[in-house]
Protein backbone atom coordinates (compact mmCIF):
# COMPACT_ATOMS: atom_id res chain seq x y z
CA UNK A 1 0.00 0.00 0.00
CA UNK A 2 1.22 3.69 -0.40
CA UNK A 3 3.06 4.76 2.72
CA UNK A 4 4.35 8.53 1.44
CA UNK A 5 0.95 10.05 1.84
CA UNK A 6 0.44 13.23 3.82
CA UNK A 7 -0.46 12.39 7.62
CA UNK A 8 -4.23 11.82 8.22
CA UNK A 9 -6.76 14.98 9.08
CA UNK A 10 -8.94 13.92 12.02
CA UNK A 11 -12.62 15.78 11.73
CA UNK A 12 -15.11 16.37 14.99
CA UNK A 13 -17.12 13.18 15.66
CA UNK A 14 -19.75 12.84 12.76
CA UNK A 15 -22.05 11.40 15.28
CA UNK A 16 -24.52 11.91 17.99
CA UNK A 17 -23.45 11.20 21.30
CA UNK A 18 -27.06 11.60 22.99
CA UNK A 19 -27.46 8.69 25.32
CA UNK A 20 -30.84 7.02 24.00
CA UNK A 21 -30.56 9.15 20.75
CA UNK A 22 -34.55 9.24 19.60
CA UNK A 23 -33.83 7.10 16.30
CA UNK A 24 -32.60 4.98 18.53
CA UNK A 25 -34.50 4.48 22.11
CA UNK A 26 -31.77 3.22 24.82
CA UNK A 27 -32.65 -0.83 25.32
CA UNK A 28 -31.04 -3.71 27.23
CA UNK A 29 -29.27 -6.29 24.97
CA UNK A 30 -29.81 -9.95 25.13
CA UNK A 31 -28.60 -10.23 29.13
CA UNK A 32 -26.30 -12.66 28.22
CA UNK A 33 -24.62 -10.36 25.74
CA UNK A 34 -20.92 -9.94 27.85
CA UNK A 35 -18.80 -6.74 28.00
CA UNK A 36 -17.70 -5.03 24.48
CA UNK A 37 -14.25 -3.22 23.64
CA UNK A 38 -14.23 -1.29 20.53
CA UNK A 39 -11.03 -0.49 19.64
CA UNK A 40 -10.80 2.37 16.84
CA UNK A 41 -13.47 5.01 17.22
CA UNK A 42 -12.77 6.86 13.88
CA UNK A 43 -15.17 7.83 11.03
CA UNK A 44 -16.76 4.21 10.87
CA UNK A 45 -15.53 3.19 14.69
CA UNK A 46 -17.29 5.83 16.22
CA UNK A 47 -20.93 5.68 15.53
CA UNK A 48 -20.73 2.30 15.22
CA UNK A 49 -19.45 2.24 19.40
CA UNK A 50 -22.03 5.03 19.58
CA UNK A 51 -25.09 2.62 18.44
CA UNK A 52 -23.25 -0.41 20.73
CA UNK A 53 -23.57 1.98 23.94
CA UNK A 54 -26.81 3.86 23.24
CA UNK A 55 -28.68 0.03 22.72
CA UNK A 56 -27.37 -1.12 26.00
CA UNK A 57 -24.42 -2.54 26.08
CA UNK A 58 -21.65 -2.40 28.28
CA UNK A 59 -19.04 -0.87 25.96
CA UNK A 60 -15.22 0.09 26.09
CA UNK A 61 -13.36 2.14 24.04
CA UNK A 62 -9.88 2.42 22.94
CA UNK A 63 -9.07 4.76 19.81
CA UNK A 64 -5.16 6.04 19.50
CA UNK A 65 -5.48 9.27 19.48
CA UNK A 66 -8.11 9.61 22.66
CA UNK A 67 -9.53 12.91 21.69
CA UNK A 68 -11.64 11.13 19.37
CA UNK A 69 -12.71 8.75 21.69
CA UNK A 70 -13.83 11.42 24.36
CA UNK A 71 -17.57 11.71 22.91
CA UNK A 72 -18.75 8.35 23.59
CA UNK A 73 -18.34 8.96 26.95
CA UNK A 74 -21.50 11.12 26.55
CA UNK A 75 -23.38 7.69 25.50
CA UNK A 76 -22.74 5.62 28.52
CA UNK A 77 -18.95 3.94 27.21
CA UNK A 78 -16.03 3.67 29.15
CA UNK A 79 -12.95 4.88 27.67
CA UNK A 80 -9.74 3.01 28.24
CA UNK A 81 -6.09 3.66 28.02
CA UNK A 82 -5.09 1.47 25.89
CA UNK A 83 -5.82 -1.90 24.01
CA UNK A 84 -5.47 -4.45 27.14
CA UNK A 85 -7.28 -2.04 29.38
CA UNK A 86 -10.22 -2.03 27.09
CA UNK A 87 -10.25 -5.99 26.54
CA UNK A 88 -9.87 -6.73 30.17
CA UNK A 89 -13.18 -8.44 31.46
CA UNK A 90 -14.43 -8.49 27.66
CA UNK A 91 -16.16 -11.04 26.14
CA UNK A 92 -16.32 -9.28 22.97
CA UNK A 93 -13.99 -7.54 20.92
CA UNK A 94 -14.75 -5.74 17.75
CA UNK A 95 -11.77 -4.05 16.16
CA UNK A 96 -12.66 -1.12 13.40
CA UNK A 97 -8.68 0.02 13.08
CA UNK A 98 -7.25 1.48 9.33
CA UNK A 99 -5.48 -1.59 8.44
CA UNK A 100 -3.22 -4.54 8.77
CA UNK A 101 -0.36 -3.02 10.54
CA UNK A 102 -2.40 -0.92 12.56
CA UNK A 103 -4.68 -3.85 13.96
CA UNK A 104 -1.55 -6.00 14.20
CA UNK A 105 0.22 -3.60 16.28
CA UNK A 106 -3.25 -2.89 18.64
CA UNK A 107 -3.26 -7.06 19.06
CA UNK A 108 0.66 -7.53 19.67
CA UNK A 109 2.23 -4.76 20.01
CA UNK A 110 2.74 -3.07 23.77
CA UNK A 111 -0.18 -3.29 25.60
CA UNK A 112 -1.75 -5.13 23.16
CA UNK A 113 -5.10 -6.90 23.35
CA UNK A 114 -3.92 -10.69 22.55
CA UNK A 115 -2.63 -11.55 26.00
CA UNK A 116 -5.23 -9.60 27.48
CA UNK A 117 -8.43 -11.48 27.07
CA UNK A 118 -7.86 -15.34 26.09
CA UNK A 119 -10.92 -16.73 25.54
CA UNK A 120 -12.50 -13.84 24.27
CA UNK A 121 -14.51 -13.66 20.66
CA UNK A 122 -12.45 -11.23 18.15
CA UNK A 123 -14.91 -9.51 15.82
CA UNK A 124 -11.89 -8.11 12.88
CA UNK A 125 -14.35 -5.72 11.35
CA UNK A 126 -12.17 -3.27 9.45
CA UNK A 127 -10.77 -3.20 5.94
CA UNK A 128 -7.44 -5.51 6.49
CA UNK A 129 -7.52 -7.12 3.34
CA UNK A 130 -7.04 -11.33 2.61
CA UNK A 131 -3.21 -11.53 3.99
CA UNK A 132 -3.69 -9.83 7.15
CA UNK A 133 -6.89 -11.39 8.04
CA UNK A 134 -5.56 -15.20 7.58
CA UNK A 135 -2.09 -14.06 9.45
CA UNK A 136 -4.38 -12.46 12.84
CA UNK A 137 -6.62 -15.44 12.39
CA UNK A 138 -3.45 -17.33 13.20
CA UNK A 139 -2.34 -15.24 15.74
CA UNK A 140 -5.67 -15.30 17.14
CA UNK A 141 -6.03 -19.05 17.78
CA UNK A 142 -2.60 -19.16 19.19
CA UNK A 143 -3.58 -17.14 21.95
CA UNK A 144 -7.02 -18.75 22.07
CA UNK A 145 -9.13 -16.48 21.57
CA UNK A 146 -11.63 -16.91 18.39
CA UNK A 147 -11.84 -15.15 15.55
CA UNK A 148 -14.24 -13.45 13.66
CA UNK A 149 -13.92 -11.87 10.00
CA UNK A 150 -16.45 -9.54 9.94
CA UNK A 151 -15.80 -6.46 7.68
CA UNK A 152 -18.77 -4.25 6.70
CA UNK A 153 -20.27 -2.53 3.80
CA UNK A 154 -21.95 0.60 4.25
CA UNK A 155 -19.94 4.16 4.47
CA UNK A 156 -20.27 7.04 7.39
CA UNK A 157 -24.10 7.60 6.67
CA UNK A 158 -25.50 3.81 7.41
CA UNK A 159 -22.15 3.31 10.62
CA UNK A 160 -24.62 6.33 12.30
CA UNK A 161 -27.85 5.10 11.40
CA UNK A 162 -27.68 1.22 12.59
CA UNK A 163 -27.64 0.66 8.24
CA UNK A 164 -24.47 -1.59 7.98
CA UNK A 165 -24.36 -4.70 6.19
CA UNK A 166 -22.33 -7.24 8.02
CA UNK A 167 -20.48 -9.61 6.03
CA UNK A 168 -19.37 -12.19 8.31
CA UNK A 169 -17.11 -15.04 8.30
CA UNK A 170 -15.94 -17.73 10.99
CA UNK A 171 -17.14 -20.15 13.22
CA UNK A 172 -20.77 -20.16 12.97
CA UNK A 173 -21.43 -20.99 16.94
CA UNK A 174 -20.94 -17.70 17.81
CA UNK A 175 -24.01 -16.35 15.48
CA UNK A 176 -26.21 -16.22 18.04
CA UNK A 177 -24.11 -14.77 20.29
CA UNK A 178 -23.32 -12.40 17.74
CA UNK A 179 -26.72 -11.45 16.42
CA UNK A 180 -27.80 -8.64 19.34
CA UNK A 181 -24.27 -6.88 18.97
CA UNK A 182 -24.89 -7.00 14.84
CA UNK A 183 -28.07 -6.17 14.81
CA UNK A 184 -27.25 -2.46 16.63
CA UNK A 185 -25.05 -1.96 13.71
CA UNK A 186 -26.61 -3.05 10.45
CA UNK A 187 -29.34 -3.74 8.60
CA UNK A 188 -28.46 -7.20 7.77
CA UNK A 189 -25.84 -9.59 8.32
CA UNK A 190 -24.50 -12.01 5.69
CA UNK A 191 -22.60 -15.55 6.86
CA UNK A 192 -19.98 -16.70 4.30
CA UNK A 193 -18.53 -19.36 5.47
CA UNK A 194 -14.95 -19.62 6.78
CA UNK A 195 -13.04 -16.97 8.41
CA UNK A 196 -11.70 -15.00 4.97
CA UNK A 197 -14.56 -14.51 2.95
CA UNK A 198 -15.74 -11.98 4.46
CA UNK A 199 -12.88 -10.08 3.78
CA UNK A 200 -12.73 -11.63 0.31
CA UNK A 201 -16.33 -10.20 -0.36
CA UNK A 202 -15.26 -6.76 1.04
CA UNK A 203 -12.47 -6.90 -1.33
CA UNK A 204 -15.07 -7.77 -4.46
CA UNK A 205 -18.12 -5.20 -3.47
CA UNK A 206 -14.81 -2.18 -3.20
CA UNK A 207 -13.58 -3.32 -6.17
CA UNK A 208 -16.74 -2.58 -7.47
CA UNK A 209 -17.50 0.56 -5.73
CA UNK A 210 -13.44 1.76 -6.99
CA UNK A 211 -14.32 1.03 -10.55
CA UNK A 212 -17.57 3.12 -10.26
CA UNK A 213 -16.31 5.69 -9.16
CA UNK A 214 -13.42 6.00 -11.22
CA UNK A 215 -15.99 5.31 -14.40
CA UNK A 216 -18.23 8.46 -13.04
CA UNK A 217 -14.60 10.34 -13.31
CA UNK A 218 -13.75 9.83 -16.55
CA UNK A 219 -17.48 10.31 -17.93
CA UNK A 220 -18.07 13.73 -16.30
CA UNK A 221 -14.55 15.02 -17.50
CA UNK A 222 -14.75 12.79 -21.03
CA UNK A 223 -18.52 15.02 -20.85
CA UNK A 224 -16.89 18.28 -20.33
CA UNK A 225 -13.46 17.93 -22.54
CA UNK A 226 -16.72 17.57 -25.22
CA UNK A 227 -18.01 20.43 -24.41
CA UNK A 228 -21.27 19.03 -22.63
CA UNK A 229 -22.56 19.41 -19.27
CA UNK A 230 -21.68 17.66 -17.10
CA UNK A 231 -24.90 17.90 -14.87
CA UNK A 232 -27.18 17.25 -17.67
CA UNK A 233 -25.02 13.98 -18.85
CA UNK A 234 -26.04 13.06 -14.53
CA UNK A 235 -29.56 13.65 -15.47
CA UNK A 236 -29.15 11.65 -18.53
CA UNK A 237 -27.88 8.87 -16.87
CA UNK A 238 -30.32 9.20 -14.19
CA UNK A 239 -32.73 8.99 -16.42
CA UNK A 240 -31.60 5.12 -17.54
CA UNK A 241 -30.62 2.04 -15.88
CA UNK A 242 -26.88 2.58 -16.68
CA UNK A 243 -27.69 5.46 -13.74
CA UNK A 244 -26.47 3.34 -10.30
CA UNK A 245 -27.41 5.03 -7.61
CA UNK A 246 -24.06 4.72 -5.68
CA UNK A 247 -22.42 6.12 -9.05
CA UNK A 248 -24.98 9.30 -8.76
CA UNK A 249 -24.25 10.54 -5.29
CA UNK A 250 -20.53 10.41 -6.40
CA UNK A 251 -21.24 12.33 -9.67
CA UNK A 252 -23.19 14.60 -7.19
CA UNK A 253 -20.10 14.91 -5.03
CA UNK A 254 -17.92 15.02 -7.78
CA UNK A 255 -19.58 18.75 -9.32
CA UNK A 256 -20.32 20.44 -5.95
CA UNK A 257 -16.44 19.59 -5.51
CA UNK A 258 -17.12 19.40 -1.68
CA UNK A 259 -15.40 16.55 -0.86
CA UNK A 260 -16.05 16.18 2.99
CA UNK A 261 -15.16 12.50 3.32
CA UNK A 262 -17.63 9.58 3.93
CA UNK A 263 -15.23 7.40 2.42
CA UNK A 264 -11.71 8.59 2.15
CA UNK A 265 -9.64 8.21 -0.76
CA UNK A 266 -6.69 6.90 1.23
CA UNK A 267 -9.02 4.05 2.50
CA UNK A 268 -9.94 3.47 -0.95
CA UNK A 269 -6.90 3.24 -2.55
CA UNK A 270 -5.61 1.11 0.37
CA UNK A 271 -8.55 -1.43 -0.68
CA UNK A 272 -8.23 -1.12 -4.30
CA UNK A 273 -4.40 -2.09 -3.89
CA UNK A 274 -5.92 -5.35 -1.59
CA UNK A 275 -8.26 -6.47 -4.04
CA UNK A 276 -5.38 -5.89 -6.68
CA UNK A 277 -3.17 -7.89 -4.15
CA UNK A 278 -6.05 -11.05 -3.95
CA UNK A 279 -6.33 -10.86 -7.37
CA UNK A 280 -2.62 -11.77 -8.22
CA UNK A 281 -2.52 -14.02 -5.25
CA UNK A 282 -5.79 -16.16 -7.03
CA UNK A 283 -4.41 -16.01 -10.41
CA UNK A 284 -6.54 -13.15 -12.37
CA UNK A 285 -6.21 -9.85 -12.93
CA UNK A 286 -7.80 -6.64 -12.42
CA UNK A 287 -7.32 -4.83 -15.27
CA UNK A 288 -9.55 -1.86 -14.61
CA UNK A 289 -8.57 -1.17 -11.55
CA UNK A 290 -5.11 -1.67 -11.60
CA UNK A 291 -5.11 0.80 -14.39
CA UNK A 292 -6.87 3.20 -11.70
CA UNK A 293 -4.25 2.95 -9.46
CA UNK A 294 -1.27 5.60 -10.59
CA UNK A 295 -3.54 7.92 -10.91
CA UNK A 296 -5.35 7.67 -8.12
CA UNK A 297 -1.95 7.72 -5.77
CA UNK A 298 -1.66 10.94 -7.51
CA UNK A 299 -4.95 12.35 -6.42
CA UNK A 300 -4.38 10.95 -2.68
CA UNK A 301 -0.78 13.20 -2.71
CA UNK A 302 -3.46 15.77 -2.33
CA UNK A 303 -6.81 14.58 -1.67
CA UNK A 304 -5.81 11.27 0.80
CA UNK A 305 -8.45 12.62 3.24
CA UNK A 306 -10.93 14.19 1.05
CA UNK A 307 -13.70 12.04 -0.12
CA UNK A 308 -12.46 9.11 -3.00
CA UNK A 309 -14.85 11.86 -5.10
CA UNK A 310 -11.81 13.93 -5.47
CA UNK A 311 -10.43 11.41 -8.05
CA UNK A 312 -12.16 13.86 -10.27
CA UNK A 313 -9.71 16.23 -9.63
CA UNK A 314 -7.05 14.30 -11.80
CA UNK A 315 -9.61 12.56 -14.62
N1 LIG B 1 -15.38 5.13 5.69
C1 LIG B 1 -15.99 4.19 5.01
O1 LIG B 1 -16.85 4.45 4.15
C2 LIG B 1 -15.70 2.73 5.30
C3 LIG B 1 -16.68 1.79 4.98
C4 LIG B 1 -16.44 0.45 5.28
C5 LIG B 1 -15.23 0.06 5.83
N2 LIG B 1 -14.29 1.02 6.09
C6 LIG B 1 -13.02 0.55 6.70
O2 LIG B 1 -13.14 0.74 8.10
C7 LIG B 1 -11.84 1.01 8.67
C8 LIG B 1 -11.87 2.34 9.40
O3 LIG B 1 -12.20 3.34 8.47
P1 LIG B 1 -12.66 4.82 8.89
O4 LIG B 1 -13.37 5.38 7.70
O5 LIG B 1 -13.32 4.80 10.22
O6 LIG B 1 -11.22 5.51 9.00
P2 LIG B 1 -10.68 6.64 10.03
O7 LIG B 1 -11.74 7.61 10.36
O8 LIG B 1 -9.43 7.13 9.41
O9 LIG B 1 -10.33 5.79 11.35
C9 LIG B 1 -9.22 4.94 11.37
C10 LIG B 1 -9.03 4.39 12.76
O10 LIG B 1 -7.83 3.60 12.78
C11 LIG B 1 -6.94 4.17 13.78
N3 LIG B 1 -5.55 3.99 13.39
C12 LIG B 1 -4.98 4.31 12.21
N4 LIG B 1 -3.67 3.98 12.22
C13 LIG B 1 -3.41 3.48 13.45
C14 LIG B 1 -2.26 2.95 14.07
N5 LIG B 1 -1.08 2.87 13.41
N6 LIG B 1 -2.36 2.48 15.33
C15 LIG B 1 -3.54 2.55 16.00
N7 LIG B 1 -4.68 3.03 15.47
C16 LIG B 1 -4.62 3.48 14.19
C17 LIG B 1 -7.35 5.60 13.87
O11 LIG B 1 -6.86 6.15 15.08
P3 LIG B 1 -6.58 7.73 15.18
O12 LIG B 1 -7.91 8.36 15.46
O13 LIG B 1 -5.61 7.85 16.29
O14 LIG B 1 -6.00 8.16 13.84
C18 LIG B 1 -8.87 5.46 13.82
O15 LIG B 1 -9.38 4.95 15.02
C19 LIG B 1 -10.86 0.98 7.48
O16 LIG B 1 -10.32 -0.31 7.35
C20 LIG B 1 -11.77 1.30 6.28
O17 LIG B 1 -11.24 0.82 5.07
C21 LIG B 1 -14.49 2.35 5.87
Amino acid sequence: MSTDLPARRHTAPPYDTTPGHADRPARRPEPATPPIAFLGTGRMGGPMAANLARAGFDVRVWNRTADRAAPLIATGAVVAPTPADAVRGAGILITMLTDGPATDQAATGPDGFLAAAPGMVWVQMGTIGADWTARLARTAARSGVTFVDAPVSGSEGPARAGQLVVLASGPERRRTQLAPVFAALAKATVWLGPAGNGTNAKLVLNNWLVDLAETTAETLSFARRLGLDPGAIVDLLQSTPLGSPYAMQKAATMLTGDFTPAFALRDALKDAELAVQAAQASGTELALTQALLPRWRHAAERHADDDLAAVYTTA
